[in-house]
């Protein structure tokens, strides 16, 4: 190769600025920014006294403190429920319910969850009516509560992000229309400002009361609010 041809090669992939080098050196700063994030995650775990606080409680994710603060707040958690947790890895949901006094808990995740003693926990997708029927398969009768803390994984594009949870709120929804006892309740993470106007409207025709939380356990910086509406109309 000329001199000439050497400036102008544009590497393996045929595109500019793609050569060997420059790949490499691409690859080092995207390493970098994940380092960096670890860094901060890691960072910001240990000055998080939530993080401690389910540590020494023996919860799975601090995540069990939005629940509980929710249910101080508005009164979730009943003895003898019957109560689903969609997206219920790591497990913290499930234990906090078990340990309210549940009469039955199931709950299902992509991802899987290791056992919770008092728990039917099923690895599938609330997509998926197989999966939804394996997990509905540890009730002996229909929930008296939804929960649903189901995110998806973020892709860094806002309106894909953005669309993603919309659909999963929606999914939560119809799930708990489908489901639930007269009179049972129905708590879900929602993101941006709250449910969107489709998923109020339905919520508000099919529940006596709908209102909208922020824990404190939920970050401040964190878009995340939660949405709890009681008195399933059936
Ligand atoms: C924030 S985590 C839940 C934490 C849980 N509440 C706890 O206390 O341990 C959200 C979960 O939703 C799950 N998820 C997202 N989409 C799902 C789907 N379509 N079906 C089942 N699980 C889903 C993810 O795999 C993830 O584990």
């Amino acid at each position: 190769m000329t001199d000439e041809e050497k400036r102008r090669w544009k590497g393996p992939t045929g595109k500019e600025g793609s050569s060997g080098r420059q790949t490499g050196e691409r690859k080092i700063h995207a390493h970098r920014a994940k380092s960096d994030s670890s860094k901060k995650w890691l960072e910001r775990q240990l000055a998080d006294p939530y993080v401690r606080k389910a540590k020494d409680a023996g919860f799975r994710a601090r995540a069990a403190y939005k629940l509980l603060e929710i249910d101080t707040k508005l009164g979730l958690l009943k003895q003898g429920q019957r109560i689903v947790d969609l997206g219920c890895a790591p497990g913290g949901w499930l234990q906090v319910a078990v340990a309210k006094g549940a009469r039955e808990v199931v709950g299902i995740d992509l991802l899987p969850v290791d056992p919770v003693e008092g728990a039917h926990i099923v690895q599938g997708d609330v997509n998926e009516p197989a999966d939804v029927a394996r997990m509905m398969a540890g009730l002996t009768a229909k929930p008296d509560l939804v929960l649903s803390d189901m995110a998806a994984n973020t892709t860094g594009h806002r309106q894909t992000d953005h669309l993603r949870t919309v659909a999963l709120v929606e999914l939560a929804v119809g799930f708990a229309i489908e489901h639930l006892s007269p009179g049972g309740a129905f708590c879900s993470k929602v993101f941006q400002g709250g449910a969107t106007k489709d998923v109020l409207e339905s919520l508000k025709a099919h529940f006596t009361t709908v209102k909208h939380i922020k824990p404190p356990a939920s970050r401040a910086g964190s878009p995340e609010i939660f949405v709890v509406a009681k008195g399933f109309k059936g």
